[in-house]
């Protein structure tokens, strides 16, 4: 991993830990207090129409977004390049990193899966089902957009987490794009998620981009409390605070090397 996150994720491990055993051992915390303890849940989202199929190549385009195909080939954490290309990915670089936490009792779940996938820089999904407006006025500059695949950008990633629940992802933001130009609806920048663990039930939703340094913020921003998915989800603004991610530079305030999110998905046992 390219950015250390051991030692702070650790403690708040450890934190959270020590509530809960003091809960157990001292019965000297409330059933309110031992809640207050916990992560709010991560809301759900839609699975959206885009989900690749599984065993095409990593840029092939994608016919079939049957929802229980794992991908294969798009299997690391790194989407800022295609392996065996020279070249990068357009976009600004971002790190997302954090845990996968049981909702119900606070622990880290290790060995989950998390699948990530999003359109380019520009907008446009590596899916044969993405055939709409692929060039479409910047709604506020006017400026012409053209959403055009990346060959250098992976697409889609996979990450398993460690013992600690740990997982992290390195990509682009991806570009907001058009939904109905004519009613003026887009999409916020945002990345799709579904997350495998044994036994339990695919947990699946959509996290969303906000930081000085996040293309197009002012208008993501915007777009946010109005998105088709957000409404149809039926999030209230507190659920929509809670899949929005913060992206910020590093300590040495350089965001050339990309810009650091944290997340912590709490999902259902
Ligand atoms: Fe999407």
């Amino acid at each position: 991993m390219p950015i250390s996150s051991d030692h702070i994720t650790r403690r708040r491990v450890l934190t959270r830990s020590a509530g809960i055993v003091g809960f157990i051992m001292g019965g000297l915390l409330t059933h309110t207090s031992f809640a207050a303890l916990l992560p709010k849940p991560t809301p759900r989202q839609s699975l959206g129409p885009f989900f690749p199929d599984d065993g095409d190549e990593v840029d092939a385009i994608r016919e079939n977004s049957n929802p229980d195909l794992p991908i294969s080939q798009a299997n690391d954490q790194d989407l800022t390049f295609v392996k065996g290309r020279k070249g990068k990915a357009k976009g600004q670089v971002v790190y997302l990193r954090g845990q996968v936490l049981d909702a119900k009792t606070g622990q880290p779940i290790p060995n989950a899966v998390l699948i990530m996938w999003s359109a380019s820089a520009t907008g446009r999904y590596n899916h044969k089902g993405d055939e709409g407006t692929h060039n479409f006025p910047h709604p506020k500059t006017g400026k012409i957009i053209h959403r055009t695949h990346d060959e250098h950008f992976q697409y889609w990633g996979k990450a398993i987490t460690n013992l600690q629940g740990e997982y992290w992802f390195k990509t682009i933001v991806p570009g907001f794009y058009p939904i109905d130009l004519k009613a003026g609806l887009y999409r916020p920048s945002h990345l799709h998620f579904k997350i495998l663990r044994p036994n339990t039930q695919t947990f699946v939703t959509q996290l969303y981009f906000r930081g000085d340094h996040i293309p197009n913020n002012e208008l993501n921003q915007e777009l946010l409390p109005n998105d088709v998915v957000i409404l149809d989800a039926g999030l209230l603004p507190e659920e929509q605070e809670r899949v929005i991610v913060d992206y910020a530079p590093d300590a040495s305030g350089k965001i050339t090397n990309g810009l650091i999110g944290n997340y912590h998905f709490a999902i259902p046992s």
